[in-house]
This record gives structure tokens, sequence and C-alpha cells, in this order.
């Protein structure tokens, strides 16, 4: 499996104003992403993440550090050719349709006449937006925007797909949505890099992950790998019996309405609840084992800088 694109300790400070002192953002980055995958770039707000990605695209340049992509210098215009890019606060034209926004950027590309309405047509089409495409973009909702920022993006047939926070400020549906068209540009056998500070958009999607914290990776791997399959507790919803017949085991006990909700730690007490259950002719609602996800890491990570 190839390497898509490789940072080996990027570094890179903004200057403040007129005096000569720095903050650094990138404080000596390396990961690497390989082909066919989609990649998840995970860090809170201000963490560095569109900094990076500035670097990777060589819309600014890294104080020190090597970038490559398809194993050329990032520094090279001919390794940004198979790249698209969808930025984290595009700028659109608002009084262009979305079919007319399209065709300038495809004519930016060279890519005329016939060629240029079919490759329209199908973008429209793989993000879902045919319907609107002779709709002034001024009059379209955020995920409608975010979709024809993907299909400009797309517009280059790029083997590496960058996009920078999709899913913000999308509703739970025009999540979902992106996620599948996401996963469906996988399939197409292209890499996806995407950052987001919003684990489950990550955890859903992504192989495998870096996280960016204040400027530095502080883990990278296979999600697999990162998130343990150890169950952390079984959650339990009862119906039909009072909360005080489960008191005695020592485990988390709350009411909801009529139906109590239990956090089993300990295993073996799972039939010991089972068998109260059964003895007060009560019901077993649901039982859940739950395990780590990206956000308890997430959290332990945060917590134990
Ligand atoms: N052009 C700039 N000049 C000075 N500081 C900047 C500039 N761009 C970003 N920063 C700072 O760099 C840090 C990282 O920003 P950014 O890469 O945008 O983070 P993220 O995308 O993870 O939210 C933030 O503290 C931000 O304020
Ligand atoms: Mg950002």
């Amino acid at each position: 499996m190839g390497k898509v694109l490789e940072l080996e300790n990027v570094h890179k400070a903004y200057k403040l104003g007129f005096i000569l002192k720095k903050k650094p953002v990138l404080k000596g980055v390396s990961f690497h992403v390989n082909e066919g995958e989609i990649f998840g770039y995970l860090g809170p707000n201000g963490a560095g993440k569109t900094t990076t990605i500035k670097c990777i695209l060589n819309l600014i340049f890294p104080d020190s550090g090597r970038i490559t992509i398809f194993g050329e210098d990032s520094l090279r215009p001919r390794a940004r050719q198979k790249v698209g890019f969808l930025p984290e606060n595009p700028y659109f034209y608002d009084y262009l349709t979305g079919r007319e926004f399209l065709a300038f950027y495809a004519d930016l590309l060279g890519i005329h006449g016939q060629l240029r309405e079919e490759k329209i047509k199908y973008f429209l089409k793989l993000v879902g937006m045919e319907r609107a495409a002779d709709l002034q973009l001024r009059k379209y909702s955020r995920g409608m925007l975010q979709r024809i920022g993907l299909a400009q993006a797309l517009l280059n047939d790029p083997a590496l797909v960058i996009l920078d926070e999709p899913m913000g400020g999308l509703d739970p549906i025009g999540r979902k949505e992106f996620r599948d068209i996401i996963v469906n540009l996988k399939k197409e056998g292209k890499t996806v890099f995407l950052s987001s500070h919003i684990l489950q958009d990550i955890e859903m999607i992504c192989d495998r992950v870096a996280i960016i914290l204040a400027g530095e990776i502080i883990n990278q791997g296979y999600l697999g790998d990162l998130i343990s399959e150890k169950v952390l507790f079984t959650e339990v919803i009862i119906g039909g019996v009072p909360a005080a017949e489960f008191s005695h085991l020592g485990e988390s006990v709350s009411t909801s309405g009529d139906r109590v909700l239990l956090k089993v730690f300990e295993e073996e007490k799972i039939d010991r609840v089972i068998n109260l259950v059964q003895q007060n002719k009560g019901k077993i609602i649901s039982l859940l084992p739950r395990t780590e996800t990206l956000e308890d890491i997430f959290v332990n990570m945060v917590k134990n800088q």
C-alpha cells in the first residue's frame, strides 16, 4: 500500500504583529496517509488542523520539515495536480447558480465544451444536487453549499481529496448524507483526508486517524488499535420493578418515569440483575454492553496533557 501523503517533522510559527515574537502552531507534526483509506485528522478548535492543510497545499510554507504527496515534494506543482480541496469556509459567488459555479471552476481547470457538461452532470448527481443545480448559491443551505463545494473539489478527478471540517454546521441528517458521500469516494478508489473536531463523524467512517492537540500529534493509528473492545459497563433498562430492588447491588441506579436504568460495572452481577427482574415479574427493555469510544480516549488524552 503506497503512501499518498507524508508529513515529517513539520514546524510552523505565525509572526505576531511587528514584534519579533512568534507563536508556534505546528510543533513537529509527522503522519502519513495510505492509499485508498479515509484518514481522520482530529483535534479541538485551534489545534492546528487548518494550518496543517494549508502547509500540505502550499498556501503557506512550513518553517521546517518535509511534506510529500504521491512521493513528490509538495513544493512541486505536479504534486498537487491530483489533489482536490474543500476549504473550511469556502468562498462562494452568491449570484451564480450551482451549475454556473461548477462551470466556472471547470473552465479554470481547462475543462471545456461537451466534457465540461458531462463532468458537471456527473458530479451534481454524485453529491445529490441535480435538482438544485439551477438555484443561486445564496439560496442554498449550509449542507447544499458543502455538497456543491465538494463537487468543485472533485472536478479534476483527484486521487487525494482533502476536506477541512466538511461536516461543520450540518444537521444530523446532513452529516449522515455527507458521510455516505465520503464513503462512496473511498469506494471509487480515492483517498480521503478529512479534518474534524467532532469525534463521531471520524469514528464512523475513518480507517486511520491522527489526533492533534496544541500543534502536536498525540496519537495516531488504526481506530481498532486506538479503541479497545473492552466492555466498560453494561447498561440495563428495566420496566416494572421498583428501583429499590437493585440498590443493594451497589451499582449505578437511576430512574426515568417507571423505568430503571442500571449501569452494571461487574459482569458477574448481570445474572443477579436478570434474576431480580424475573422474580419481580418485570421486563428487561434493553441490555447494552458499552465499549470504549474514540470520545472516551480523546477526553482522557486531553485530561492527561
Ligand atoms: N494567519 C494566522 N496568523 C496568526 N495566527 C494564526 C493564523 N492562522 C491560525 N492562527 C492560529 O493558529 C492556531 C491554529 O489554528 P488552525 O490551524 O486554524 O486550527 P484548527 O483548524 O485546528 O481549528 C490558532 O491558535 C490560531 O489562532
Ligand atoms: Mg480549522
